[in-house]
């Protein structure tokens, strides 16, 4: 989604400048062309050679006679498809904000109509200055993107709010502002992941190996694509996706109570979550002690939650299977009447749980058999999503 695009990366002058090496390098490995702005205190903590390394490309100065681009910060502001200044310092943030432009960067986001993300990276004390604050209130007023800062260690040693957004954020947050056109674009998308847990008691549950990838790689692409996404998830180790709606839950009951509440005015409900088929029949309320030689467990089904929800939207299941695959997985499509199911193999050790690759075959209600090679789960979240766009037209 960053391919192509061009990126106009601003970097001020502040200790977390070092991040932004990481941040252009991973932006150009994405393909997206990267054009750097440092403003002069940026270049007394990290210099132009580090990003003409990184991008292949020049950092621009509009001041320079010899630069390829004419009236630098015009060109740039022309093509940019997104402004991203990070780190941002306070002083920065103030200038923009009184709308002053006395250098490359300031000229540059004056000039452009590109969406632009800043990302403030300083001292608590300064952050929490009232002065600070309101200036970022007005940007955000304006239309401008802020992220972060994040609370951890500061470079004074000190704890508290400064910290520059992670690099993974800042890229989230720019494919999100990239895709807002996209063909999903304020469509509706439920997801749900992960596998639930159904408890035994206070510390045991009964749960499954799914890792929640498929369902996340889904909500991110989505969201990707313009949708509007609701992550309903299990519990996974994966960090919450950026400009998604999470709500976190833990039972196949809970599950089926916040889906019934997410899909009321949505398009599409897509269950990549592994549901557990039975719950014990009631949870202990203590501890249950290891004093008999066996313990019997009276399980009971819980809810088929595909099965049970209804309502306009088109309804996506997957089906993960050890044999016969597709004729079981066509079985599952009318029984649950699905629009498509996603049929993977799991004794294919590539493919589902767990791994970050999937080898899937999606049936839909005619009929059509779609076997995909081995992609990876953001490959094949696309892939079902183009489906997805494709009957959604159809509506
Ligand atoms: O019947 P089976 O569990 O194989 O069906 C898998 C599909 O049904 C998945 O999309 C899963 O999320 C969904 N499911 C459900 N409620 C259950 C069990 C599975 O919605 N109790």
């Amino acid at each position: 989604m960053l391919a192509d695009k061009t990126v106009i990366l601003g970097i001020t002058g502040s200790i977390a400048a070092y991040k932004a090496a990481d941040l252009a390098s991973k932006l150009t490995q994405a393909g997206a062309r990267v054009e750097v702005v440092m403003t002069k205190s940026a270049t007394r903590f990290i210099t132009p050679l580090t990003f003409r390394s990184l991008t292949g490309r020049r950092p621009v100065d509009m001041f320079d006679p010899d630069s390829e681009l004419g009236i630098g910060h015009i060109t740039l502001a022309e093509a940019a498809d997104i402004v991203v200044i990070a780190p941002a310092t306070a002083n920065i943030i103030a200038k923009l904000a009184a709308g002053i432009s006395d250098d490359t960067l300031t000229c540059t986001v004056l000039a452009t109509r590109a969406p632009t993300i800043i990302a403030p990276a300083m001292h608590d004390s300064m952050f929490h200055n009232p002065i600070t604050q309101d200036n970022l209130t007005k940007l955000k007023a304006r239309g401008f993107t802020i992220v972060g800062p994040e609370q951890g260690r500061l470079a004074s040693g000190d704890v508290g709010m400064g910290r520059l957004a992670t690099t993974e954020k800042i890229i989230n947050i720019i494919s999100n502002l990239l895709e807002r056109n996209g063909d999903l674009a304020s469509k509706h998308i439920v997801v749900t992941a992960g596998g639930t847990q159904e408890p035994i008691d206070p510390v045991r549950y009964i749960g499954n190996r799914a890792s929640g990838k498929m369902g996340y790689a889904l909500a991110k692409a989505a969201r990707d694509r313009g949708a509007e996404v609701k992550l309903i998830t299990a519990p996974t180790p994966l960090p919450e996706p950026v400009g998604i709606e999470a709500i976190h839950i833990r039972t196949a009951a809970q599950m089926k109570q916040a889906v019934a509440e997410a899909v009321i005015g949505a398009d599409a409900l897509i269950m990549a979550a592994a549901v557990a088929d039975y719950q014990p029949k009631s949870t202990a309320k203590a501890k249950i002690k290891k004093t008999s030689p066996t313990l019997a467990l009276e399980l009971v089904r819980t809810p088929d939650i595909l099965t049970e929800v209804t309502g306009n939207f088109l309804k996506v299941g997957f089906a993960a299977e050890s044999h016969d695959v597709i004729t079981n997985a066509r079985e599952k499509l009318e029984k649950k009447h699905l629009d498509l199911i996603v049929a993977n193999d799991i004794t294919d050790r590539d493919s589902g749980f767990g791994s970050d690759t999937n080898k899937v075959t999606i049936i839909d209600k005619q009929g059509n058999i779609d076997s995909l090679p081995l992609l990876t789960k953001r490959e094949v979240a696309d892939k079902i999503l183009d489906r997805v766009v494709e009957l959604l037209a159809k509506r």
